[in-house]
C-alpha cells in the first residue's frame, strides 16, 4: 500500500444472542470516532427476540436472524457463514452469542473470531464466569476479549481488563462492574486486531511495535 493508500475500512459481523450491551458499546465507540478503520456489516442472531437485534434495526444496521434452536449446530452455522460472506465480513465479533461455534464455522473464519468473556481467564471459563468467581472467593476478577478456537473459552488472549472484588460486593454487583470493563476492553481489542500490527506466537497475541 503507498502512502496516498487509504486503508479500507475492516468490516465487521456482531453475533449475538441477547440483551447486546457490548454490541451497543461498539457501535458506540465507532458513531463516536473512537474506533477509526472499522464498520459493522451486520448483526445476526439465533434468537428471533433478542434484544440487541432491536437495538441494531434502531440504529439503521443490517440484521439477520437464524434461529438456531431445535437445528443441527453445522447447517445452522453454514447459514451465518454464508451471511456473513455475503456482507464481507472480514472479523466476526461474538457478543453474548450464547451457543458453541461448530469446527467447521471456526475453520471459516480461522484468527478471525473475537469472544468476550466475563472472566480473567484461564479462570471461570464457561457458564456465569461472574458468579463463579464472586463464590470461588477471588480478589480479582475481570474480563477477556480473545480469538476463538475449537474449544470453549480458550484461543489467543488479545485484551484483559481486571478488577479487584471489593468486601461489599454480591454477584450482582460484580458483574456490573466486569460489565463495565468489557465495554472498554471490546472495542480495545478490536481496534487492535483491525490494525493488523499482531501476530500470535504460539498462544501468545503479541503487537507489533509501530516505528517512530
Ligand atoms: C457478557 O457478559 C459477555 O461477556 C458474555 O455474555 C454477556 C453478554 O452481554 N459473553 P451483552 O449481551 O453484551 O449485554
Amino acid at each position: 500500500m503507498s502512502s496516498l493508500d487509504v486503508k479500507p475500512l475492516t468490516r465487521i459481523g456482531i453475533l449475538l444472542s441477547g440483551r447486546g450491551s457490548n454490541f451497543v458499546a461498539i457501535a458506540e465507540s465507532i458513531r463516536a470516532g473512537q474506533l477509526r478503520g472499522v464498520e459493522i456489516a451486520v448483526v445476526i442472531s439465533n434468537v428471533a427476540e433478542a434484544p440487541g437485534l432491536e437495538a441494531a434495526a434502531r440504529i439503521g444496521l443490517p440484521t439477520a436472524v437464524f434461529v438456531s434452536k431445535g437445528r443441527q449446530r453445522a447447517e445452522h452455522d453454514a447459514q451465518m457463514i454464508a451471511c456473513l460472506r455475503e456482507y464481507n465480513v472480514e472479523l466476526v465479533c461474538l457478543a453474548g452469542y450464547m451457543r458453541l461455534l461448530s469446527p467447521e464455522f471456526v475453520g471459516a473464519f480461522r484468527n478471525r473470531i473475537l469472544n468476550i468473556h466475563p472472566s480473567l481467564l484461564p479462570a471461570f471459563p464457561g457458564l456465569d464466569a461472574q458468579e463463579q468467581a464472586f463464590n470461588y472467593g477471588a480478589k480479582a476478577a475481570g474480563c477477556t476479549v480473545h480469538f476463538v478456537d475449537e474449544e470453549l473459552d480458550h484461543g489467543a488472549i488479545v485484551v484483559q481488563r481486571a478488577i479487584p472484588v471489593l468486601e461489599t460486593d454480591d454477584a450482582r454487583t460484580l458483574a456490573a462492574r466486569i460489565l463495565a470493563e468489557e465495554h472498554v476492553a471490546y472495542s480495545e481489542a478490536i481496534a487492535q486486531v483491525a490494525s493488523e500490527e499482531y501476530e500470535i506466537r504460539g498462544r501468545r497475541y503479541v503487537r507489533r511495535m509501530l516505528p517512530g
